[in-house]
Formats: C-alpha cells, structure tokens, sequence
C-alpha cells in the first residue's frame, strides 16, 4: 500500500450487517483507497478485528485505551489525515451519539474530532429505521452535511420483511467515492471568481389590504444557501429576497422586496449585467386583481376574491435572452409528486438552461427544512440526487453551472 492512496476511516457498529462490512473495505480498496477499519464493543460481537486486518493490512482500532496507541491523540491523527468518515453498518445507536455529540468511545470521539464529510450507512429493525428519534437524529446529521446511504428492503435478519437492511456494499463503496471526489471540488473555493450572480429567495407577498396578505409557505433557504456557496467561491452575489423570517447570508448586495411585481421589477433591472440568474424564489403565481384595497376589507357574508395573474419573471428572462446563451438561467419547480416530465415542460416553455424540481410531499424536501431533495433537469436529460443538505444541494447545482460557463466561454473563444 502506497503512503499516496487516500485514507477513509470505516466505523463498523454492532449489527448483523457488520460481516457485510468487509466487502465494503474491499469495495473502497478496488477504488484505490486506504481503509482504517475501527470496530466498536458490539461490533465485535458480530465480526472480529483480524478479519479487517487482513483484508486492510492495518491494524484495526477497537478501544480508545489500547495500551501504545497514545491513547488520546489517536482519533486526532486519524480525524485529520482521513478523506472521508464512513460508517457502515451505522446503528440507531451510533445514529444518536452522533446527532447529540456524545463521545463515550472511538467512534463517536473521531466523529466530533474530523472536518471530513461523514456518509452513513444505517442499517436496523424496519420499526426502529422508522421510529421519530431515529428519523429526528439522522434529519439532524443531513442538516449537517452528513450522506446517508439509505437501506434496502428485503428479509431482515430480525424475522421481518421491510426497509432496514445495510445497502450493498459496492453502492455504500460508490458513495463514498462521490463524495470525496465531489469534496475535492469543494477544495477549489475560486471557481467563480469574477462571475456575477443574482439568486431570489424566499416567498411574496400580495397584500389584500394594509393588514392582510396572500403568501406561501417558502422560508428562503434554499436560495440562501445557493448565495452562500456561490460567494464561498467567489462570486459577486445580488440576493433578491421577499419577506423572510430566516436571515440571510452575507452577499455583496442585498435587495428586499415584497410582491411579485416588486421581485419582477428588480429582477429585470439586477440581471441585464449577471453572468447567472437563479430563480431559487416560490413567486405568487396569482395576486389581488386591481391590487390592495386601499382600507382594511371589513367582514360580511361570504366573500370571493378575484386573482389575475402575475408576470412570469423566469420566462420574461428566458424570452429576453432569446437565443443567446449568457446570462445561464436556472428556475425551480415545486412539484406534489414525481416532478421530472412537468420539470422538462418547464424547462422549455420558459427557455431556461437548468430546472431545479422537488416533490414537496416528499420527506425532508418540502419548505422550511434544511435538507432538500431534488432532481436536476436540463436538456440532455434528468439527475435525481439523494437527500441532502440545501448547501450540499447548492454546491450541485453550481458545479452544473460552472459547467455551463466553461461550455459558454468555450464557444466564445
Ligand atoms: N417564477 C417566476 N415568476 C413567477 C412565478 C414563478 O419567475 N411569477 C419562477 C420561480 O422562481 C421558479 C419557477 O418560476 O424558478 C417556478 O415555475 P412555476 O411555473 O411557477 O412552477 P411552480 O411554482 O412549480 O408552479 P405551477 O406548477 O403551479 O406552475
């Protein structure tokens, strides 16, 4: 084994999936990594250490208090030379330790001790995969940045048949070769250096009177985090947000607005410089026809309200740019189930480059969450990505758009 391959830390906790384990190491070893295997007391009783040496040639960590392993700086070494922490299979238990940062052995020390991205294969009872703290902890640690890697469904060792199995381990081997290759990237904090970007946040407002108005249930984070990972690479940042209770990251220039005419009118004036417009905000489609009575509406009988349409900004930007391909154009769709055809409707009826789409009734993707997921679709085709944090869904969202103006400046040359 060269000192050159890079090294993945694999935490092996106490399941029945733990042989399983194993083959992961394997998987990781094909794909040209180093694996330190560290088992945990009840995975022991599963699967015992010299299995791991073997297949690792390294010795295998068991217990922070072997005597000669300099006890308490170990999990220091290891948490900053390691790419990736992995822990398959992860236990309800470990789940939890890790979501409430308790440290009471190997494992869960190195957890709170390393900055490398953290990929969780569970593995567990159909019933505890599906108990509210189990789905409390692991939203916490998606909410941190960590992948989950989610179980199969099948025959479990248990008796019953449900979801709950350790995936396998040749997609668990994959998983972590994406993320550290897609954290290799995030290294590269420059990418958009000299780029002006304009990102929309956050709900509308139409105001039906001085007291009342129509709004939706958008916090705005979504878009926040795009404006926060395109400064982290250097953009210049124009934020345009309607009335949000989340605050917003620090931009090179923030504008409020509050209605759907308000955000169009900024919109047009903001982009005609921006090299990208990402259209992140949920827009009134509808707002109060002859707009806000002037007086509070007082209360009778029953009442209609008359809506008119708003103006669409995205296809107003889209129909403004014609067949040019610069400012790069990105639209959302919220969807209520599987979002990809009206997604690509979407896509061309507004003469957009990249749409963003999610099935809001789906777990962790809906509004005022910090995990999203989501499809990407663009013309040559659909990617679904998995769960993932708003920030880890920004950062894919602008290597696509990185992409797109490498591609731009490519035909420009
Ligand atoms: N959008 C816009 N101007 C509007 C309405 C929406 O720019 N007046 C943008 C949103 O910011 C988002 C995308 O268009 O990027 C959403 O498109 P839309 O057709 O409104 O789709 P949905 O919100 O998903 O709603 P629906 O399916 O009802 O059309």
């Amino acid at each position: 084994m060269s000192a050159g391959e890079p090294l993945i830390g694999l935490g092996v906790s106490g399941g029945i999936g733990a042989y399983k384990a194993v083959e992961v190491a394997r998987g990781l070893q094909k794909r040209g990594y180093a694996v330190q295997a560290i088992l945990t007391r009840n995975a022991r009783r599963f699967i015992g250490p010299l299995t791991f040496e073997a297949i690792t040639r390294r010795p295998v960590i068991t217990t922070q208090w072997a005597a000669g392993m300099n006890a308490d700086i170990e999990h220091v070494a290891l948490a900053t030379g390691m790419r990736a922490l992995l822990v398959a299979p992860a236990t309800a238990n470990v789940i939890g330790k890790f979501a409430h940062g308790i440290a009471d052995d190997f494992l869960s020390a190195l957890y709170l001790a390393t900055r490398a991205p953290l990929l969780l294969a569970p593995a567990m009872n159909t019933v505890m995969w599906e108990h509210p703290a189990v789905r409390d902890n692991l939203a916490r640690l998606v909410a941190r940045g960590a992948r989950i890697v989610e179980p199969g469904e099948g025959y479990l060792a248990c008796g019953w048949v449900g979801q709950g199995r350790l995936a396998d381990p040749d997609d668990i081997a994959e998983a972590v070769d994406r993320l550290v290759r897609s954290s290799d990237r995030l290294a590269a904090p420059g990418a958009l250096t000299g780029r002006r970007v304009l990102v929309t946040a956050g709900p509308t407002s139409e105001d039906l009177d001085p007291v009342r108005f129509l709004g939706n249930r958008s916090s705005g984070r979504m878009g926040f985090a795009l404006a926060q990972e395109a400064m982290r690479r250097g953009a210049t940042v124009h934020l345009i947000a309607g009335p949000t209770t989340v605050e917003p990251p620090v931009v090179s220039a923030l504008t409020r607005v509050r209605s759907a005419a308000d955000m169009h009118a900024a919109v047009m004036a903001q982009s005609r410089e921006a090299d990208v417009v990402i259209m992140a905000a949920a827009v009134a489609d509808y707002t109060p026809a002859g707009g806000a009575r002037e007086g509070k509406i007082e209360k009778a009988g029953p009442m209609t309200i008359a809506l008119e349409r708003t103006a669409d900004i995205l296809a107003d930007l889209g129909q403004r740019r014609g067949g040019a391909s610069m400012p790069v154009l990105v639209g959302f769709a919220a969807e209520t189930g599987p979002p990809a055809a009206r997604a690509a409707v979407k896509l061309q009826e507004k003469q957009v480059d990249l749409i963003v789409a999610n099935d809001v009734t789906a777990e962790g993707a809906g509004f005022d969450v910090d995990t999203n997921q989501v499809m990407i679709v663009s013309p040559s085709g659909h990617t679904a990505l998995p769960l993932m944090s708003k920030i880890d869904v920004a950062g894919e969202i602008l290597d696509r758009v990185e992409g797109l103006l490498t591609s731009v400046s490519a035909t420009q040359a």
